[in-house]
């Protein structure tokens, strides 16, 4: 085992040398935490947060948090900030994957370990992060492809028009659920993604991209995948003001599995939302206290979810957690 600040201060109170506290109370204490958040675009970005703060709390972390508002420059502002304060320890998930490499760079020098959650980076050099905690973005795609594959075959011949809501530009869950959800619906020729736009993961503008595709293709439009919630509820209300039943005239598919979601799924609007956990928090804390004691932790650690049709909403909803 590497013997680090913390294990030094551990060892010192097992022997007695405390300071009459716990040993544990006193460990906890000791492990200071910057996290650099997103922002706070969804409803599955404040499920994630709350879930952070609180398995902090839970863990005896010490938190620093900071909301970068979905803009690089402020992430990197805040991991600068986190550098200046000593950290024991930085995590953060990246907005967009690329244009790192100097700002972690400047963390590896000062000797703070890096954790990704949620989001990972492009970038080539790979120690200068310790582990990456998160969903499969890929995969996450490809389940709603599937599930589109299959559905394909009960529905009349011929094409099958599909516009698609992308996430935020150049983030990893929208490179990612797009290249997943393609490589699978290239199975069948008769699906066809007619307007592809980002809806920047957010209600207002996935409803506000959802009306410019209706505006010009209107009846056209067989197939809706967003690549979150917050977009496909958006858009759904943009489909109901056009006067078409989403759900019904449109399919809906989307990625995250958050209440609303479920919500709309009981009201028949929804067909199906792939599961993307965003409660990282006490998985975030465990490795943060792995990392800080110097032990070695794997460096891609994979959150496990699953697929929600409609049919199954109304017995799934009473379980969600958020
Ligand atoms: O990175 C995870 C994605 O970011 C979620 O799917 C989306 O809702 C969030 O804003």
């Amino acid at each position: 085992m590497k013997i680090t600040r913390r294990t030094v201060l551990s060892a010192a109170i097992c022997l007695g040398l405390g300071f009459g506290i716990a040993s544990s109370a006193y460990a906890d204490k000791a492990l200071v935490l910057g996290f650099s958040q997103v922002g706070a675009e969804s409803e599955w970005r404040t499920a994630n947060t709350a879930s952070i703060k609180d398995a902090a709390k839970e863990a005896g972390v010490t938190l620093k948090f900071a909301d970068a508002q979905q803009k690089q420059e402020n992430q990197v502002k805040a991991i600068r900030s986190f550098i200046a304060q000593k950290v024991d320890v930085i995590a953060f998930s990246p907005v967009v994957e690329s244009g790192w490499d100097t700002v972690l760079g400047e963390a590896k020098a000062a000797k703070i370990p890096v954790i990704l959650t949620d989001r990972a980076v492009d970038s080539k050099d790979k120690s200068l992060y310790v582990t990456f905690i998160g969903s499969d973005f890929v995969e996450e795609g490809r389940r709603a492809g599937r599930w589109l594959l299959e559905r394909a075959k009960t529905m009349p011949a011929g094409d099958i028009n599909i516009v698609e809501l992308q996430g935020t530009v150049g983030s990893a869950p929208a490179i990612d659920r797009k290249a997943g959800f393609a490589e699978i619906i290239a199975a069948n020729p008769h699906l066809k993604i007619i307007r592809s736009q980002s809806g920047d993961f957010t209600r207002a503008k996935g409803k506000e991209v959802m009306e410019a595709f209706l505006k010009t293709d209107g009846k056209k439009i067989n197939v809706l995948y967003a690549h979150n919630d917050d977009m496909a509820i958006g858009a759904i209300q943009a489909i109901e003001e056009a006067g078409l039943k989403p759900g019904k005239d449109i399919l809906v598919i989307s990625v995250d599995g958050v209440k609303g979601a479920f919500e709309a799924m009981m009201a028949g609007k929804l067909n199906v939302t792939v599961e993307c956990s965003p409660l990282l928090g006490p998985q975030l804390m465990k490795v943060a206290k792995e990392v800080a004691a110097g032990e070695t932790v794997p460096k891609r650690i994979t959150t496990e979810e699953g697929v929600f049709p409609a049919e199954i909403a109304a017995k799934e909803f009473p379980n969600r957690k958020y």
